[in-house]
């Protein structure tokens, strides 16, 4: 770097500086942050980014596009390419009693009661606690390797998967199918969590919290030799995309995937009855603390591939297979403070800060209070919830807490005998400890009771709120802007640069000011860094350097949001009550947002709202009443004007076999059904896209009737709607 004063730089001196130093910052850049391997110290590296900044300063026209000062926040890790799954990584539906068992058998038997002889088998064994991977192997050779992502999308890790020594890089044996992905965990035993701890330890390092999570760091980083230092393990269990289906049952196929060189869990077996699945999966709890790494649960698939695909999936989960879950590890330890937070839709959720305790492998440093009368040991009728008296919750109290799997923790106990006498009840604010305006409760009217959650009454005025819809605004289940995470959304909100959803679309316009803010927070970092420089030196780089995007690139991130799906459209308008399910609901119902908002605003200005909203499964008084409220409000009403002056949502198509001939028709099903059970007719009736109503109206246009027809065949008849049989409807569908 140059030592010349700024004022003394001549144009060109200037310019050939300023790429030097663009590309000296981009690979410190890299170094740090994508090879975990810095190369200069923090001093070098801010004097770097300090002289950049006084000479843009000094030569504005000579900024340049890839200027580091464009950099919007900066990248954990950069650089994987994203890969889509051509058959997508589900999750799994989640029994906790045995009583979640037995329901589940028993929807399968009733999935399946035509078929009288037919013998539902399942596979037992153990659910792994790591990261899921995909593997694909063309003609027995490892070709990619995929981190899950959101089940859709995951990254393309090939190079650091092939470092695990459990994941063979050709297939041994024969009869592999020409292309498969094999699925299954990485993990990290506990010996080598321990053996990475003690080295950490030893050289001053990182710190790592628990086997998964240091599991999943490894397999994301740039070195790929970092990843083969971490020993990784993997076992299969499952396939995606395949030429052909390994065997007839998951038990075979999961045990050919042994003979082709992968490791599979010893503890697999197979079970038909619930008494067969619940012994071994006592079996299997009772080696838990021996198999030297965290297993969270037992996976019970239906082994018959043929009755899986028929059984089929609902959204994210296959219906054939379920994960019983272990019961929640407890810990004790001490509520040291309670903070109030304040959520999107004005919540004031209260969470106990703890004494940091070890809970199954992981640090627990708070805990989730629900509401007031949680904290008051009450639940909504008055009536105690911890113990046979009402138990509060006081500020030193000693608790047990628990831990079950990704949720929050809970406190499950207060230990009264330890309880000392300047512990005094808490009193929960009836002002909102953001914005000052009144917090209270509402009153159901239906039930005549108040609600359980306190909220602030400041809406939009209360940044609290505002802020926290921006960020539900840009999350990925609603717009998923690139490069708008929470922290920018933040960034922009203080800086005053986006007060509404509609401010993000017009902050092009605003480009200097965005650089400013943007150049302001890197100032302020970089003090601090300062200050810290030396101790917590990488926590602070990490935190700052999140999300480096270019401002071009977040501008195009914007605008390639500006069609919008409907349904996520809806999601992201914060409406209470209104998740995902909720909000693809009311897509696929009124299929445009013009639509959405007619029926919002006349379902608000009607007398009895619930008879004017169309009746739509799933969807019931709550969620009327949350949009009643919504469309009811004029301040929604400008903020989604101007919204929708910005983007325009996508009218929304089923997605799902649009080219079968019975998609986008309404069907009904009536009779007695001798091939399929009513849920299976259905379920196959909406994976062709058809939609299944359960009575006959001018809109429906196939009613499929089974012998014992009564009224709906009669009112189909008077309408005109085409009637067909069981095997008609076979035959049209060709199945
Ligand atoms: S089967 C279609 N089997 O659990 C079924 N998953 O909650 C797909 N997991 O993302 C999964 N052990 O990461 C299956 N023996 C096992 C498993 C297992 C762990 C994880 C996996 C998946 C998650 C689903």
């Amino acid at each position: 770097m140059s030592t010349k004063p700024v004022e003394d730089l001549s144009p060109d001196e200037a310019e050939a500086e300023l790429a030097r130093l663009a590309e000296a910052i981009a690979a410190a850049d890299i170094a740090y942050h994508q090879n975990d391997a810095p190369e200069i110290t923090d001093a070098e590296y801010d004097a770097m980014r300090r002289r950049n900044d006084a000479i843009e300063e000094a030569f504005p026209h000579l900024i340049r596009p890839d200027s580091p000062g464009n950099a919007v926040g900066a990248p954990p890790v950069e650089g994987f390419a994203k890969v889509r799954h051509q058959v997508p990584m589900l999750s799994l539906a989640k029994a906790y009693t045995e009583q979640d068992v037995l329901d589940f058998l028993e929807r399968g038997r009733r999935f399946f009661e035509r078929d009288k002889d037919l013998e539902l088998a399942f596979t037992a064994e153990p659910k792994i606690d790591g990261l899921s991977a995909s593997l694909r192997y063309e003609n027995g050779v490892f070709v990619q390797g995929a981190t899950r992502g959101d089940g859709s999308v995951g990254e393309d890790i090939t190079a650091n998967l092939r470092t695990i020594k459990d994941i063979p890089h050709k297939l041994k044996g024969s009869g592999w199918p020409r292309t498969i992905e094999i699925r299954g965990e990485v993990y990290m035993t506990y010996a080598e969590f321990q053996a990475l701890k003690a080295r950490s330890a030893a050289s001053g390092g990182q710190h790592y919290v628990n086997p998964r999570n240091t599991a999943a760091g490894s397999l994301r980083q740039k070195d790929p030799s970092i990843t083969a230092s971490r020993n990784l393990r993997f076992f299969a269990y499952a396939w995606g995309a395949t030429s052909e289906d390994p065997a007839p049952t998951q038990f075979e196929a999961v045990h050919k995937f042994a003979e082709w060189g992968f490791p599979i869990s010893p503890l697999m077996a197979r079970a038909k009855t619930v008494d067969e699945l619940i012994g071994h999966y006592k079996k299997i709890e009772e080696q838990r603390s021996s198999l030297g790494y965290d297993i969270d649960g037992v996976v019970y698939k239906v082994d018959q591939l043929e009755l899986q695909r028929r059984w089929g999936y609902v959204t994210g989960e296959p219906r054939w297979a379920i994960a019983h879950k272990f019961p929640a590890e407890q810990a004790t330890t001490v509520v040291r403070r309670i903070d109030i937070q304040v959520g999107r839709t004005g919540t004031l959720a209260p969470i106990a800060r703890l004494e940091p305790v070890t809970v199954g492998g992981v640090v627990v440093e708070n805990a989730t209070l629900h509401n007031e009368d949680y904290i008051a040991g009450i639940d909504s009728n008055g009536l105690p919830i911890r113990g046979d008296v009402p138990i509060d919750i006081r500020i030193g109290d000693t608790v047990v807490i628990q831990r079950a799997g990704d949720v929050i923790p809970q406190i499950v106990r207060v230990v009264l005998e330890k309880r000392t006498a300047d512990a005094v009840p808490y009193e929960f604010p009836h002002t909102c400890p953001v914005c000052g305006s009144p917090a209270t409760r509402d009153l159901n009217e239906k039930t005549g009771k108040e609600d359980s959650r306190r909220r602030c009454t400041g809406e939009l005025i209360c940044p609290a709120q505002a802020i926290e819809r921006l960020r539900h605004f840009v999350s990925r289940g609603a717009m998923d802007i690139e490069g708008l995470g929470a922290e920018n959304m933040d960034l922009f909100f203080n800086a005053g640069l986006v007060k509404t959803a509609a401010d993000i679309f017009t902050l092009r316009d605003r480009r200097p000011e965005v650089q400013k803010a943007l150049a302001e927070r890197r100032e302020q970092q970089a003090r601090q860094r300062e200050v810290l420089s030396g101790k917590t030196r990488k926590n602070v780089r990490s935190v700052e350097d999140r999300n480096y995007e270019g401002l071009d690139k977040l501008f195009a991130a914007i605008d390639a949001r500006r069609e919008p799906e409907l349904d996520r459209f809806i999601f992201a308008l914060g409406i209470r009550h209104i998740g995902e399910t909720t909000a693809a609901a009311l897509a696929r119902t009124f299929s445009t947002v013009e639509e959405l908002i007619r029926v919002g605003k006349e379902t608000a200005a009607a007398a009895d709202p619930k008879s004017v909203f169309p009746s739509i499964d799933g969807i019931g008084g709550t969620v009327i009443e949350a949009l009643v409220d919504f469309f009811g409000n004029q301040r929604n009403d400008d903020v989604l004007d101007a919204l929708l002056a910005q983007v325009r949502p996508k009218p929304y198509v089923v997605a799902v076999s649009a080219n079968s001939v019975v998609a986008g028709k309404t069907v009904v099903f009536t009779g007695t059904l001798e091939k399929m059970s009513r849920s299976e007719a259905k379920a196959m009736a909406e994976r062709l896209g058809a939609k299944v109503a359960g009575s006959v109206s001018a809109k429906t246009d196939i009613l499929v009737a089974g012998p014992g027809a009564g009224s709906k065949l009669k009112t189909a008849e008077a309408l005109g709607v085409e009637v067909i049989s069981e095997d008609e409807w076979f035959a049209r569908v060709g199945q």
